[in-house]
Formats: C-alpha cells, sequence, structure tokens
C-alpha cells in the first residue's frame, strides 16, 4: 500500500466539519476488504463504512440482522489494512449495543482491535445516553436516522421515513438530541428532500445522506450497487455508475466527481 503524501491528508472529523462549512460534499462509500478500500481512497472517497449491509452484499442473507460482532471487526480490520488516509467507519450491528455497556465495549474493539475511526448506530432519542457514554470515552459516533434497516420488522419493510409531519418533527428533534449527546456525525436514509434540508442546515455537525437528496453535506452508497452487481433489485437512490464507464476505477471515480459537483444525486434518486 502507498505511503500518505501531502496530497492525501488524513480525512479528520475537524476535516469533514470544515468541509460542510466550505460547502464542500463528503463522498462516502461502504467497502468489506482491503483491495477495494485501498481502491476507494485512490479514487476521492473521502469516507469508508463497513456497514453491516455486509450481512446482505457479502453474506448473501436477507437483512442486515444476522450479522455479529466478529464479522463486523474481521471485515473493519481488513478495510483498515488498505486505507491510509480516509475516515473508517464501522457500523454497529443488531443487538451490539442493548446497553451503554455493552456499546461501548463493542464499538471499542471496533476502535481497539479494528482500526476503525468512528462507529455508527441506528436510533434516535432513545440512544441518546449511548451516544452520550461513547463519546465520553473517546469513541466518535454517527447516529443514523430516518429508515434504520435493524428495525425493518418493526416497521414492516424498507420505506421512505419522515413523510407526515409528526414523523418529520420527530425526526428533527431527534437529530438534535444526538448532536447534542456528542454525535459527529449524521446519517440519513431515505428522507424526503425537504426534510432532509431542513435537517442538513439545522445541524452543525455533517449530514451524509442515502435516498436524502442533494441537499446533504455528503452522499454514501452501498459499493456493489454502484458496480451493479448486487442481489435483486437495486434501490431507486442509488444508481449504477458501470452503465457510463468501462472500468470498476472509473466506475468508483466517476461516482466521486458526481457527489462532488452535486450531479449525484438527481430528481430521479430523491424522495418528495
Ligand atoms: O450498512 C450500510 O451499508 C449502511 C448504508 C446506509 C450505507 O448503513
Amino acid at each position: 500500500m502507498s505511503a500518505q503524501t501531502d496530497t492525501q491528508k488524513k480525512v479528520t472529523i475537524r476535516r469533514l466539519a470544515e468541509m460542510k462549512k466550505a460547502q464542500e460534499k463528503i463522498a462516502c462509500l461502504t467497502a468489506y476488504d482491503a483491495s477495494f478500500a485501498y481502491l476507494l481512497e485512490q479514487k476521492g472517497v473521502d469516507v469508508v463504512l463497513v456497514g453491516d449491509s455486509l450481512g446482505m452484499v457479502v453474506q448473501g442473507k436477507e437483512t442486515t440482522l444476522p450479522v455479529s460482532v466478529d464479522d463486523m471487526l474481521y471485515h473493519t480490520q481488513c478495510v483498515a489494512n488498505g486505507l491510509t488516509h480516509a475516515l473508517l467507519i464501522t457500523d454497529m450491528p443488531f443487538l451490539s449495543f442493548t446497553t451503554v455497556e455493552q456499546a461501548v465495549l463493542n464499538a471499542g474493539l471496533f476502535m481497539k482491535q479494528g482500526g476503525a475511526h468512528m462507529v455508527k448506530l441506528e436510533g434516535g432519542v432513545d440512544q441518546a445516553d449511548t451516544v452520550s457514554a461513547l463519546n465520553k470515552n473517546g469513541i466518535p459516533v454517527c447516529a443514523h436516522l430516518g429508515l434504520q434497516p435493524q428495525y425493518v420488522h418493526k416497521i414492516g419493510g424498507y420505506r421512505v421515513q419522515g413523510r407526515d409531519a409528526e414523523a418529520a418533527d420527530k425526526m428533527v428533534a431527534d437529530a438534535l438530541t444526538l448532536q447534542q449527546a456528542g454525535a459527529d456525525l449524521m446519517l440519513l436514509e431515505c428522507v424526503p428532500e425537504t426534510l432532509a434540508a431542513k435537517i442538513t442546515e439545522t445541524l452543525d455537525i455533517p449530514v451524509i445522506g442515502i435516498g436524502a437528496s442533494v441537499d446533504c453535506d455528503g452522499q454514501i452508497l452501498v459499493l456493489y450497487d454502484i458496480l451493479d452487481i448486487s442481489i435483486g433489485i437495486r434501490p431507486k437512490f442509488s444508481k449504477n455508475f458501470m452503465e457510463s464507464s468501462g472500468s470498476i476505477d472509473e466506475a468508483i471515480a466517476q461516482y466521486t466527481s458526481a457527489v462532488k459537483d452535486k450531479t449525484f444525486p438527481a430528481v430521479e434518486h430523491t424522495f418528495s
């Protein structure tokens, strides 16, 4: 792997905050192994997420629920080995943060043994104490609102969240509470454009969208979706970047450019 150069400064929380302030879009993608992690960085991706989507795209499961702490740790180690300067986030898998103590222990594992720089966890105001405890222990947190795939059986499927006024107000309140508790980053999944814009404008911390419009401070997609190798139907908010490029390298480069120049996501990838 190549050594870090001057043009490849480490992406830190401070850098992401500067990017929000400067209205410079943050390009994020998921990765699950060292080779792709290396390639993503070479193509200008700022943030790499070891998503629990690995349960679906790597393990071939129907949902993210079966993913274990050991699975996440193993793939985090693989991805960390491929990175020199991108910020590495690891998802807290289903039922790995049911108590504050359990959350600190597992998140600590991802940081200490995995090489993660931040953990991501799904949930609203109910997770404020956990976010606060992680924050107090020096573990940066990306909160995850909107569609939360770990709740798929509770919400009865994968659908857009925050469409009615009450749900929208609750999401804004949740976002503010999580920021107050110490979250450093916010991810919004499948959220209508106007609500995503409101949350992005309201929060001081950067907001990353997936199916949450171009108004967010940055974008993330599942790597396999942009490479058109996902099992099943590609979600509306995603885009097959292989269609317009001849290679995997070029597809990833095109994704990064499209996020940076705000041509992705377009209207057809956005919910109203
Ligand atoms: O697991 C995952 O890939 C995610 C997506 C929202 C990017 O959390």
